[in-house]
């Protein structure tokens, strides 16, 4: 792993991921809007930085040009198929052998047998319902992102987070194939440790085509049952 691309590098995931791939020593590429650029300002001489919309397949084919990796941050913002379309553009153009890594949230299923809460499901459903009449944020597309990636023979991880919280890094959060699994009962992340969950996987191959579920390394649960093995 040389060169990688990040794709949604002004976020506050995406910040961290920066720094987590400077300090394995890659060359960095980042993918952010126009008006984000000075959110990059601390790695503006450490990366390049390609600016443009992360469903622009023009700016998606500059970016991934030459990069061993490309790690995504797949957001559903407005109505207009953005997160699928940046998925696509992703599948669609990063160089054949590139790792793919990709971001969400527990709500993403694989294979229909995660096990959700009553309050996830109603907070999901009421949010996704709200933010969809505003035509702020469209849920149903990052489930059709996903699915898009999971019927892909790429070499792709979809990394699911849990609950996120800021604060120093915890280590390298542990995983589990389905929501319900007892490991994850805490639903708790550290932001940073999302980041840093993501760019590992980029060396990962036990990792290939898996759908990873995520909880941070010293919560609660994941305490339990490392106690317990
Ligand atoms: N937040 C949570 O609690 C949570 C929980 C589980 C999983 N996740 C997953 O984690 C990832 C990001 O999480 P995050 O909360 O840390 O967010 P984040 O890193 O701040 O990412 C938000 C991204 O969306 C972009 N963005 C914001 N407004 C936009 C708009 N109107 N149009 C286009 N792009 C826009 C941001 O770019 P700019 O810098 O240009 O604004 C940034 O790249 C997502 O994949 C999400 O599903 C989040």
């Amino acid at each position: 792993m040389k060169r990688v691309c990040i794709i949604g590098a002004s976020g506050k995931l995406g910040q961290y991921m920066v720094q987590h791939a400077l300090d394995r020593g890659y060359e960095v590429v980042g993918v952010c809007r126009e008006k984000s650029v000075a959110k990059l300002d601390t790695f503006r001489d450490r990366i390049t930085i390609i600016p443009g919309a992360t469903n622009d397949r023009e700016v998606i084919e500059r970016a991934v040009e030459g990069c061993d990796g490309v790690l995504t941050v797949l957001v559903p913002w407005g109505v207009n198929d953005y997160s699928s379309g940046t998925a696509q553009a992703v599948l669609d153009l990063a160089p054949a052998d590139a790792r793919l890594i990709f971001s969400c949230g527990w709500h993403i299923s694989r294979d229909g047998q995660d096990v959700y809460s009553f309050t996830f499901r109603a907070l999901v459903a009421v949010f996704g319902k709200l933010m969809r009449l505003f035509r702020l944020v469209d849920i149903d597309d990052q489930v059709e992102a996903c699915r898009r990636i999971f019927a892909s023979d790429r070499k792709w991880t979809v990394v699911r987070g849990s609950d996120l919280e800021e604060g120093e890094s915890q280590g390298l959060p542990v995983w589990s194939r389905h929501v319900g699994d007892a490991v994850l009962e805490s639903n708790l992340t550290r932001r940073i440790d999302f980041a840093l969950f993501m760019v590992t996987a980029l060396e990962d191959d036990a990792l290939i085509q898996e759908a990873p579920a995520i909880v941070g390394r010293r919560s609660p649960s994941a305490q339990t049952a490392e106690a317990a093995s």
